[in-house]
């Protein structure tokens, strides 16, 4: 015969039970909060499509070799466009940042010593904007690098356009009177850049 207390809960399985539930309730909470939290930051902050394409530079034959312009892309980087080889095919024009990786500096191109050069740090780069002196180099930091193609003679590269507000699809050049006026001993800081 079985015994009738056999199936009753004693009270400590009462309080696991309990506990138990407890924690299920805990849990089916926070999990209900969080897809809440993801759907309120997605519609505060949506996120944009990554949207890139070329936009027109110039004619590549009105780059003289070794000289470098700086341009402003439709987003507001500002980029350094180099001919540095003796043709006008893509090889021979290199595009990259003309932000210093390490606090923000405008880096500009040497074509007499073959490299960028920042001057708030002495940070250098080699021509393809690898650093290699300086505090970016110690921190192994690179100019970031714009994808660029020749066609018919006319040169493009590859830009972020996502922050593109009017539809402008092309680049302003920027002239050194148009480098923002700024602290340190660059006269062409990136705008907000703080030097220590
Ligand atoms: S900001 Fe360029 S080396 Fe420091």
């Amino acid at each position: 015969m079985g015994d009738p207390q056999g199936d009753e809960e004693t009270p400590s399985q009462r309080a696991s039970l309990t506990q138990l539930s407890r924690l299920a309730m805990l849990v089916g909470l926070g999990a209900a909060y969080g897809t809440l939290a993801a759907m309120m930051a997605r519609f505060l902050y949506p996120t944009r499509p990554s949207v890139r394409g070329f936009v027109f530079v110039a004619n590549a034959k009105e780059f003289r070799p070794g000289e470098a312009r700086v341009f402003r892309t439709p987003s507001g980087e500002t980029v350094n466009i180099t001919r540095q080889g003796a043709g006008v095919a893509a090889e021979d024009f290199v595009a990259l940042s003309s932000v210093c990786p390490h606090l923000g500096c405008q880096v500009h191109w040497e074509a007499q010593n073959d490299r960028y050069f920042c001057p708030c740090h002495n940070g250098v780069f080699d021509p393809a904007g690898v650093a290699t002196s300086g505090p970016p180099a110690d921190a192994g930091q690179s100019l970031l690098q714009y994808p660029l193609k020749v066609d018919a003679s006319l040169l493009f590269i590859e830009v972020a356009l996502t922050d593109v507000a009017d539809g402008r699809r092309r680049l302003e050049p920027v002239t050194a009177s148009a480098c923002p006026p700024g602290p340190g001993h660059d006269p062409c800081l990136y705008r907000g850049t703080k030097l220590t």
